[in-house]
């Protein structure tokens, strides 16, 4: 069956988490991803290990529908493997630290001129050029940098990492944005392009509204925030705050543990029939409620009612509530509780898988769905386990050759 990318097949050398969640969404949209690693493994293959021997979890979340080949680039013989699939490939991907690939003698220009059509992709902290541009960088260093650690959190207490991981693998999905534009580019002129990503440009991306409420400091205090700005410079850390336009925040539910919340948006057009839900009459003509303005100023009260009503009922009891009355709202959900969750189960969104090392682990499922593309999701593979099947099919080698670059240190240290 085709699918999006049938067809396309990517070089991956990306490693730990940035390149390899966006490869792994290619292969999921139907692309021949090749992993291409350094003979000892990609170094998530042993990172947090939590059986012994078998790929971690690390791993096999984040390298899915892959082939891996292993080649020494420090061997001319390995080099060699890499030129001939540079050759055979539409894109090579990329998220070494500054300077590596040009010190294997590979630059965006080698690269271009040994393969006119290949799209190159690349990963960077910072970019490739820049006061920043030579460090290195992790998930949380992006997050510090580009502006979310500043933005979360709580303003009495310290800037705050999300769990949410958009320093790599939100950083992945700029680059597989950027990968499609640049091959829809070259359907008509026959080029591929340099296509740059840098984590900390990514994360301020995906700050956006918080530099909206940055430049609106200049003019006038944040009334929707639960903090007072007068006098800031800088947009703060606001905890639950909705960040939008309508009131929201997280009310507290029975019987209390760590995720008995659910957060509720007081939307405009909901507020009547909210409010007289919660208080009745008396809170749906208060006063200090009846505009969303003055609802601003007293949200602490407005809040401190919200969260009495909610302790009476557990989170979904006040989800199922909520919802009849078209308040958007969402119960706090651990990890745990997707796992189990119907409408997760039904999307596909947590499925099962076998390895052979590991034996049944899950993935977190394939979140764009598109009605022509039907990848079934497959374990990852072991270190080196198609080598001799890509080199073979795709640079039509025989065994002979495959040994005698075996032999010269081509895939092994
Ligand atoms: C993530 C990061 C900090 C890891 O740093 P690191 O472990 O020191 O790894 P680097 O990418 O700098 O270097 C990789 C090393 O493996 C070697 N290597 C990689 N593939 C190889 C291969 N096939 N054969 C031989 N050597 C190989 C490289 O030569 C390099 O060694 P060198 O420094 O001796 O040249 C760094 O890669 C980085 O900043 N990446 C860009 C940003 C990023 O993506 N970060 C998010 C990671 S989730």
């Amino acid at each position: 069956m085709e699918n999006a990318l049938s067809g396309i097949r990517i070089l991956d050398m990306t490693h730990v988490q940035a390149g390899p969640t966006a490869s792994q969404l290619l292969a999921w949209l139907g692309a021949d991803v090749i992993k291409f690693e350094p003979p000892s493994g990609d170094i998530t293959r042993g990172q947090l290990r939590d059986i012994p021997n078998a790929d971690s979890l690390y791993f096999t979340m984040l390298n899915c529908n892959k082939r891996s080949i292993t080649a020494n680039m420090k061997n001319p013989a390995g080099k060699e493997v890499f030129v001939g699939l540079l050759k055979k490939c539409d894109v090579l991907m990329e998220n070494f630290g500054p300077g590596v690939l040009d010190r294997f003698g590979f630059s965006w220009e080698a690269v271009h001129e040994i393969n006119p059509r290949i799209v190159m992709a690349s990963i960077k902290g910072f970019g490739s050029k820049g006061p920043y541009a030579e460090f290195k960088a992790y998930e949380n260093v992006a997050q510090a940098m580009g502006g979310a650690m500043s933005t979360t959190g709580f303003d009495d207490g310290p800037p705050l990492v999300t769990g949410a991981q958009i320093g790599d693998s939100g950083t992945g999905l700029h680059l597989v944005i950027g990968i499609l534009a640049a091959l829809q580019a070259r359907a008509h002129s026959g080029k591929g392009q340099y296509v740059e990503v840098a984590m900390m440009d990514s994360v301020m991306n995906l700050c956006r509204v918080k530099f909206r409420d940055h430049q609106r400091l200049t003019r006038q205090i944040l009334s929707e925030y639960s903090v007072d700005t007068t006098g800031r410079h800088a947009t703060p850390r606001s905890g639950n705050d909705s960040g939008g336009g309508q009131l929201g925040n997280a009310v507290k539910c029975k019987p209390g543990g760590p995720n008995d919340y659910v957060y509720v948006v007081v939307q405009e057009v909901v507020w009547d029939k909210l409010a007289r839900r919660v208080g009745g009459a008396a809170m749906a003509e208060d006063p200090r409620f009846a505009t969303i303005g003055e609802r601003r100023k007293n949200q602490g009260i407005m809040w401190g009612m919200l969260n009495d009503f909610a302790g009476q009922y557990d989170k979904r009891e006040l989800m199922a509530l909520l919802n009849e009355l078209e308040v958007p709202c969402g119960p706090i959900m651990s990890t745990e509780d997707l796992a189990n969750d119907e409408h997760v189960k039904l999307r596909e969104m947590y499925v099962e898988l076998d390895h052979p090392v590991r034996g049944p682990w899950h993935n977190v499922g394939m979140p764009i769905k598109l009605s022509d593309n039907h990848v079934p999701i497959q374990r990852s593979p072991l270190l080196g386990e198609h080598t001799d099947q890509v080199l073979k099919e795709v640079l039509g080698w025989d065994s002979q050759q495959i040994e005698s670059h075996r032999s010269a240190g081509a895939f092994t240290k």
